[in-house]
């Protein structure tokens, strides 16, 4: 080897290591732009879709809903649920079983027989969106008896606790619906449902913890519960 051919050689491996740096900062560069090109994109298109979502939602809910749920899913009287922040996933979940009557509802059947399948997503998102403030419980008593169960079960009666599955503030999951702010007379009658396996539909869990539990127990979880934000 000349020393010509030596120094070219020492010059051309930097060089090309060199290359090779540019050539990744530029690609570096190239990915960061195209991520924040489709950042910039995508949200835009999401907010576009959210948004029609919503406002086909709030259609159906000033259609009908708002006459037992209240516009903004507060429920307009003891006697239904509150929808008012509800998992949105669930909330489709229970107007399928509801439509193809595996929830067996003589109130809620009517109204759900022509929804799409978009259209629950959506009822669900625009649901899950709104405030829930907890209801105002004079019964002391029954609140801590009810926290108690809610978050330990109930030793007696060998029911596990609530906590594990719905969570340690009743908000729920995706899949799990949120019981905090519930109205309690709506949580009552459900869990008596449960108890009885009147309702073939829900959990297999549920209907094994509500038929172990006694009147008082059910009562003190959903006084509780409702007063949960
Ligand atoms: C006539 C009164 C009434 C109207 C109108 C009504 N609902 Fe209901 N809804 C109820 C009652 C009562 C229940 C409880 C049913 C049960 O447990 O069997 C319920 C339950 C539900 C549930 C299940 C809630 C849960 O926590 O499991 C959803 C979701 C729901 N309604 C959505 C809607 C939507 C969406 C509309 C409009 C398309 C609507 N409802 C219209 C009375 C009504
Ligand atoms: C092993 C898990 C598990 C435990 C523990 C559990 N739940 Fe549930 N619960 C579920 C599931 C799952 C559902 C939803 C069933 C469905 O999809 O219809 C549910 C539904 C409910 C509902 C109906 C909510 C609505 O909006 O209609 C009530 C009320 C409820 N649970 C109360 C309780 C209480 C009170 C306890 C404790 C005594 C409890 N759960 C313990 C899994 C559980």
């Amino acid at each position: 080897m000349s020393s010509t051919s030596a120094v070219t050689a020492l010059v051309a491996r930097p060089s090309a290591d060199v290359l090779k740096i540019c050539r990744a900062a530029v690609g570096r560069i190239l990915n960061i732009l195209a991520l924040l090109l489709s950042v910039a994109w995508l949200p835009a298109e999401a907010q576009a879709e959210g948004a029609a979502a919503l406002a086909r939602a709030k259609k159906i809910v000033a259609g009908r809903c708002f006459l037992c749920h209240g516009m903004l899913g507060e429920a307009a009287s003891e006697l239904s649920p509150r929808l008012a922040g509800q998992n949105a996933q669930y909330i489709a979940k229970q107007l399928a079983k509801i439509q193809s009557g595996e929830r067996e509802s003589s109130a809620m059947r009517p109204m759900v027989g022509d929804l799409t399948f978009e259209d629950m997503r959506a009822l669900g998102l625009y649901f899950s969106m709104q405030e829930v403030r907890g209801h105002v419980s004079a019964d002391a008593q029954l609140i801590a008896r009810g926290a108690a169960i809610y978050a330990r079960g109930s030793a007696a009666a060998q029911v596990i606790a609530c906590a594990g599955c719905h969570g340690a503030n009743a908000h729920g999951s995706e899949t799990l619906p949120r019981l905090a702010g519930q109205v309690a007379a709506y949580i009552v009658a459900r869990l008596k449902n449960f108890g009885a396996r009147r309702q073939l539909e829900g959990d297999a869990a549920m209907h094994d913890i509500a038929a172990k539990m006694v009147e008082q127990e059910i009562r003190a979880v959903a006084e509780y519960l409702s007063t949960l934000d």
